[in-house]
């Protein structure tokens, strides 16, 4: 057993190559850690011999056995990816699934929660198998509303879609006609967008950092380009942020200005973080741009803030999620912004390890001009395959515990719906909108063909038998809402 455990800092890092003329008392120093680890595991295993308390079988045993070690394995690669790129991050093996990101020591954390009176934490516990859970979730998913989706949703008309309304008036809606009234110009009927649309998305923060780099043309380069709220786009700053535009994450309150901020870009797309109203419809009514709204969570631990939402979007439309002008590079006292002078900050210590985590889980790449040296090399990050394998670990060691859910790729299913045929349905839209919008494109998502989909996005969608994944609330893994799509209208 102890062999098992000393060989997989070695063996599972494809970044062991590059490593190979390291000092040899560092290799001395992971050799004892994986010695102490594997005794950690051990201990933790036996006392399921002798605990009796779950009384697991012998096969799920002999399974539990097996994910434990692929998630062992895992660890010590995030533990790696961590030591080469965190800038200083440490991380530290709890278990199979616990780990500390540490700061070093003397780090001045300059940030005071008012709220609970003390200075940001140093040191950051993460449970690596529920954050693989969730971000590999998000791969599946739409993230934007749709009008299936509150038909499939018990309570989707009546509670749910006030929600989505400011000043409407009323806790629900007890005049779903009044609602619709609201809603029906950024609904469409089925998903505008895909799992695996694009290849690659550059997902642009504000940070005031994006001017120390030029980083423009390579966020060109991108398949799709994801930016915040009123973050400008224009000749003068293109060598720093570049002048492609495809989406655009905005809250409400950005509504007056939309127009001078989208300065005359017709094919950009809205999503609308939280809620719409009756100023926000009477813009959209103006503007050829295409307009949803966000559908997604809450997210209550981790990173705050929009740029977690860029990421959750990018993640259900593309492959690769490269990011720009966050604020994850150590001593940041207060959050900067390319355009606009600087604001107060929030959380930096936290927000930058939960970044760091996020990387060596392979969800996102972290670009800023204290990692620009190290341009396109991410050896050091574990492989697709492996991030696959521990997250079948972390679901089979999950389920097993829990007893719930099935195992297949509709487990977390908690209420199902049918849209019948993939492509019928109303497009978004209202009788009053200008003759700009009736005449624009806006709609050029929501009408596209499947079979001009990229070939990635329409494979997935066989695979997951024509079923649409939706977060239902709050942060639970298994409170999916599914939407199952007739396969056989689109071929
Ligand atoms: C820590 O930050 C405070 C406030 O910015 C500063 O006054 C102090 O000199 C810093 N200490 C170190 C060791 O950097
Ligand atoms: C995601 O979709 C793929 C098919 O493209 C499927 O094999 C996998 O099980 C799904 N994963 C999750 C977490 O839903
Ligand atoms: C429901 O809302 C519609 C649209 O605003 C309105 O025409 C209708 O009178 C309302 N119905 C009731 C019962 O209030
Ligand atoms: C608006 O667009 C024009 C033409 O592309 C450009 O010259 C101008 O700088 C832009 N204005 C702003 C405020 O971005
Ligand atoms: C809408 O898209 C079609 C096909 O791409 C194009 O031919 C047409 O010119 C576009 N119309 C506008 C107003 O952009």
């Amino acid at each position: 057993m102890t062999t098992r455990y000393l060989k997989a800092p070695f063996s599972s890092s494809s970044s062991a190559n590059h490593n190979i003329r390291r000092p040899a008392a560092a290799l001395l120093h992971l050799v004892c850690a994986a010695a102490v680890f594997s005794l950690i595991v051990f201990l933790i295993q036996s006392s399921f011999f002798t605990g009796g308390k779950l009384k697991p079988t012998l096969v799920n045993l002999h399974n539990k056995d097996d994910e434990i070690r692929i998630l062992s394995d895992f660890q010590f690669s995030v533990q790696q990816c961590v030591a080469n790129r965190g800038l200083g991050l440490t991380a530290h093996i709890i278990d199979h699934c616990k780990l500390v990101l540490k700061f070093p020591q003397g780090t001045n954390s300059t940030w005071y929660n008012e709220q609970f009176k003390i200075f940001e934490p140093l040191e950051y516990t993460y449970d690596v198998c529920e954050a693989i859970l969730l971000w590999e979730q998000y791969r599946n998913m739409t993230t934007v509303l749709t009008r299936e989706y509150l038909d499939a949703r018990p309570d989707g008309w009546l509670d749910y879609a006030a929600k989505r309304i400011a000043q409407l008036g009323a806790d629900k809606c007890y005049n779903r006609t009044l609602c619709e009234e609201h809603l029906n110009l950024l609904l469409p009927a089925k998903p505008p967008f895909h799992p695996r649309q694009f290849q690659t998305c550059a997902v642009v923060g504000n940070s005031g950092d994006l001017l120390k780099t030029e980083f423009g043309e390579e966020i060109d380069g991108h398949e799709a380009v994801i930016r915040d709220n009123e973050a400008p786009v224009n000749e003068k700053y293109a060598k720093y942020v570049g002048l492609k535009r495809d989406f655009r994450l905005v809250v409400r309150g950005a509504a007056r200005n939309m127009v001078t901020i989208l300065n005359g870009s017709t094919d950009e797309v809205l999503i609308i973080k939280s809620v719409t109203h009756r100023d926000f419809n009477a813009m959209i009514k103006g503007i050829p741009n295409p307009v949803y709204l966000f559908q997604g969570i809450v997210l209550r631990r981790g990173a705050k803030g929009t740029g977690m939402k860029s990421i959750e979007l990018a993640l259900s439309m593309c492959d690769i999620v490269d990011i720009y002008g966050f604020t994850v590079d150590p001593g940041y006292t207060e959050w900067t912004r390319y355009f606009s002078e600087p604001k107060k900050g929030h959380n930096p210590l936290q927000g930058r390890a939960y970044y760091q985590l996020l990387e060596c889980l392979g969800v996102i790449r972290i670009h800023s001009p204290m990692r620009s040296k190290r341009k396109q090399d991410w050896s050091d990050v574990p492989s697709r395959e492996m991030i696959q394998r521990a997250h079948v670990a972390a679901l089979r060691l999950k389920r097993t515990l829990s007893g719930q859910g099935g195992l297949g790729q509709f487990g977390s299913c908690n209420v199902w719906g049918n849209a019948g045929s993939y492509s019928s349905g109303p497009v978004s839209g209202s009788p009053d909108m200008s003759y700009v919008r009736k005449n624009s494109n806006y709609s050029k998502w929501e009408v596209m063909p499947f079979n001009s989909l990229r070939k990635e996005a329409q494979d997935h969608f066989v695979q997951m038998d024509g079923v649409s994944l939706y977060k239902m609330d709050g942060n639970k893994l298994e409170d999916l809402v599914c939407v199952r799509h007739s396969l056989k209208s689109e071929s």
